[in-house]
């Protein structure tokens, strides 16, 4: 896979940004709390925003995959104030073409780099227990399940895991 490049998105890439997370909920509407609905609506300035961290005071890093300058993967590391112990993960999703390459541990592991160097000493993540590519991909990089399941939406049959990693200073 060596012409996938993982980048940071730069507000300026926004469509970019939008367009694989557009495509993310639609493709995987039961990986995500969020929905294609929801997230439709936003307003060009909406998706521009989610990208200027300085303007939001937030730590974070918004991933893309790119293969020949298309979208193929996203995902955020996000440091909620005020644990700045605890790395987040988001949004992780792989075009279904490009599945099984090492994408998804590709992101994982520039978040846990990231993560490293931001001083955490967790990363934490929620996961449908259905979704067995994801639990499997989250389990062997080393992730074990922490805390009680939650409902994925407020009434949705699907639960959700919370699972998290410690960190050390061994990349
Ligand atoms: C889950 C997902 C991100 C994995 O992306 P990917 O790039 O295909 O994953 P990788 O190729 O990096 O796989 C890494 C490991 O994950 C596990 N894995 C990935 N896909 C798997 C599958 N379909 N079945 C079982 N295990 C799988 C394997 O352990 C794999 O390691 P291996 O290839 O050495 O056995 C991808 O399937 C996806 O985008 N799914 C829809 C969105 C989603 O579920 N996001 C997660 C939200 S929490």
């Amino acid at each position: 896979m060596n012409e996938v490049e993982i980048k940071i998105l730069t507000p300026d890439e926004w469509e970019l940004y939008k367009l694989a997370r557009l495509n993310s909920l639609k493709e995987s509407p039961d990986s995500f709390g969020s929905t294609y609905d929801q997230e439709a609506v936003l307003s060009d300035a909406e998706w521009r925003s989610r990208l200027d961290l300085k303007f939001r005071d937030i730590d974070a890093l918004p991933l893309i995959a790119e293969l020949k300058g298309q979208p193929v993967g996203i995902a955020w590391g996000f440091i909620h104030k005020p644990n700045l112990q605890v790395a987040h993960i988001y949004q992780m999703w792989v075009s279904p073409e490009l599945r099984g390459k090492g994408i998804a541990k590709s992101l994982l592991l520039k978040i846990k780099t990231w993560a490293l160097g931001r001083g955490c000493s967790l990363m934490a993540l929620g996961v449908t227990t259905s979704n067995e590519a994801a639990v499997n991909l989250y389990r062997k990089f080393g992730f074990i399940a922490a805390g009680q399941l939650e409902e994925l939406r407020t009434g949705s049959p699907l639960v959700v895991q919370p699972m998290t990693i410690e960190l050390n200073s061994v990349v």
